[in-house]
């Protein structure tokens, strides 16, 4: 079974959408660890509810090196096999990815390496593309740069909106990291 460390500072969606396919029995992953970065994130109570352990370590008034150290700390208590981000709004410095014992992925809301950074949805509205869509990939040293694992098309439509966009970009991220997931619990696909 793939034990997983989620990562995240908000909303939690995505994590839920991994959660659901685990649940469904369709997904043989174990979330080992949930790690949240913003005391207010909802998804600390979605993981709570879900009876998935969760460390929640605020980045307030430390610098980088002391949260990565604090995180870091969480991590080696644990046994796992993959990290995954799941709208984890830090950036993690080349010290932590080298520190950490496994791969990190994430997901991206725009056809990388098309829009990466912030408002990747925006940046493709007011860009004009016609189709956008989301990406899994491994985390490296550069901003959502990294091996590319999967990815969804989302045709972006003439009155679209940032907010708009983002909604139907969200429901094929649900079905994405799900599916990625399972791909390498699978050995279907390589983090290397
Ligand atoms: C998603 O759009 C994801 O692609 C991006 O941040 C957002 C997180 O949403 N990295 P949620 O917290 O999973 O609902």
């Amino acid at each position: 079974m793939l034990r997983i460390v989620v990562f995240g500072s908000g909303r939690g969606s995505n994590f839920e959408s991994i959660v659901d396919a685990i649940e469904s029995g369709d997904l043989p992953v174990k979330i080992v660890l949930v790690i949240v970065n913003n005391p207010e994130a909802p998804m600390i109570d979605k993981a709570r509810e879900n009876y998935i352990p969760v460390a929640v370590i605020p980045h307030h008034q430390i610098s980088r090196e002391e949260h990565e150290e604090a995180i870091l700390r969480e991590l080696e208590r644990i046994d796992y096999d993959l990290i995954c981000l799941a709208g984890y709004m830090r950036i993690l410095s080349p010290n932590f990815l080298r520190s950490v014992k496994s791969k990190i992925i994430n997901i991206h809301p725009s056809l990388l390496p098309s829009f990466p950074g912030l408002h990747a949805q925006k940046q493709a509205v007011d860009y004009g593309v016609k189709y956008s869509g989301c990406t899994v990939h491994v985390v490296n040293e550069d901003i959502d740069g990294g091996k590319i694992l999967g990815q969804d098309v989302v045709e972006v439509k003439s009155d679209d909106t940032e907010e708009t966009l983002a909604a139907r970009i969200l429901e094929k991220e649900h079905q994405l990291y799900p599916r990625i997931l399972f791909d390498i619990a699978f050995g279907n696909i390589h983090l290397d």
